[in-house]
């Protein structure tokens, strides 16, 4: 069996009688001081190639017509080949309201880059703020991946002193402890998205990669390693009370978007869907927001939550008890 997100685990209590307009139920919420109208992160994704471009443009123009924030995949590429950076710009050309983050690897601290490199992707891109996203799994299992993670709390740190813009920090779906949450935001960091496990797996996907059997093996050893999205969320949580948390890693609906926020979830990340959407066309991608957006407000309204900040009060979300 597949590892879960743990979602299944819960269920909101249904309101027959919400004293509530469906029509006046509001998703949107305030996220380190900006406004979203839907509470959904697209998750970071891809950068570097046409096709990336072509993607990322449809991304982009979804997001702003919907009014979700979106993260951009790792921009190391762009460092490497200037040539790059066409698949990145679109983004911002084609979604000038957006919240946007940029995105690298926080194990390229320990490969040469530093403060001034973040500073001129998030510039380049025009963004907002950037990811620095933590995979040692998909590293260790990667064809000669970047393996040397030691001291790089520090560094995250002195990235976060050095910027004025937010860094944030991620996984790729192996989900963030609450021990390393409390270091994260001790040394500035302004997010954490615990990106768990339950939804794409890195360690699967670098195995189908591999040419070699050893590694290759691996992939199938470590394919649902990883904390659970809801274990990591509840977790962290519960060590930060007031911290701006993400939810990502295996949210595929907008009821599992709605059990996020009533976890503690500030915003909730999306990844593989999307990319399915946005390979096909914009209007893809709208669908699948609007969906989700739809679902969520439903969730709210039969639930008895108004707001966000409803969905987490008075025992509404339960877990299901066998
Ligand atoms: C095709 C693809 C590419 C990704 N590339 C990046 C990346 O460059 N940087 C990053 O931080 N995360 C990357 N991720 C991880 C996602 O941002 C997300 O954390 C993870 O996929 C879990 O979400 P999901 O289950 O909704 O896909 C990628 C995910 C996918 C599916």
């Amino acid at each position: 069996m597949r590892q879960s997100t743990g979602l299944e685990g819960f269920r909101f209590q249904h309101q027959a009688l919400p004293d509530l307009n469906l029509s006046e139920v509001n998703p949107q919420v305030d996220f380190l001081g900006w406004h979203l109208r839907v509470p959904i992160l697209i998750s970071s994704m891809t950068g570097g190639t046409d096709e990336a471009l072509r993607i990322n443009a449809n991304l982009a123009r979804a997001a702003q017509v919907v009014g979700v924030a979106m993260a951009v995949g790792s921009q190391r590429v762009a460092i490497q080949d200037p040539s790059c950076w066409d698949s990145f710009r679109v983004v911002r050309e084609a979604a000038p309201d957006i919240v946007l983050f940029g995105n690298l690897g926080a194990v390229q601290l320990n490969y040469g880059l530093g403060a001034a490199d973040v500073r001129e992707l998030v510039q380049g891109l025009g963004a907002d703020g950037v990811f620095l996203h933590l995979n040692p799994l998909q590293e260790a299992i990667q064809e000669e991946g970047d393996t040397n993670f030691r001291g790089l709390l520090n560094k995250i740190g002195e990235v976060t002193r050095s910027v004025t813009f937010p860094v944030l920090v991620k996984e790729v779906g192996a989900g963030i402890n609450p021990a390393l949450a409390v270091k994260l935001a001790r040394q500035g960091v302004a997010a954490i998205d615990v990106s768990g496990a339950g939804g794409t797996s890195w360690a699967q996907i670098e195995g189908l990669r591999a040419s070699a059997s050893g590694r290759k093996r691996l992939g199938t050893v470590f394919r649902d390693w990883g904390i659970p999205t809801v274990d990591a969320l509840l977790a962290c949580r519960r060590r930060l009370p007031e911290y701006p948390l993400i939810a990502s890693g295996g949210i595929r609906n907008g009821l599992e978007v709605a059990k996020a926020l009533g976890l503690g979830a500030d915003l909730v990340g999306m990844a593989g869907p999307l990319l399915k959407a946005a390979r096909e066309s914009v209007d893809a991608v709208v669908e699948l927001l609007e969906s989700l957006s739809w679902e969520l407000r439903i969730a709210m309204f039969a639930s008895g939550a108004g707001d966000v900040g409803a969905l987490r009060r008075d025992g509404r979300l339960q877990p299901i008890l066998r």
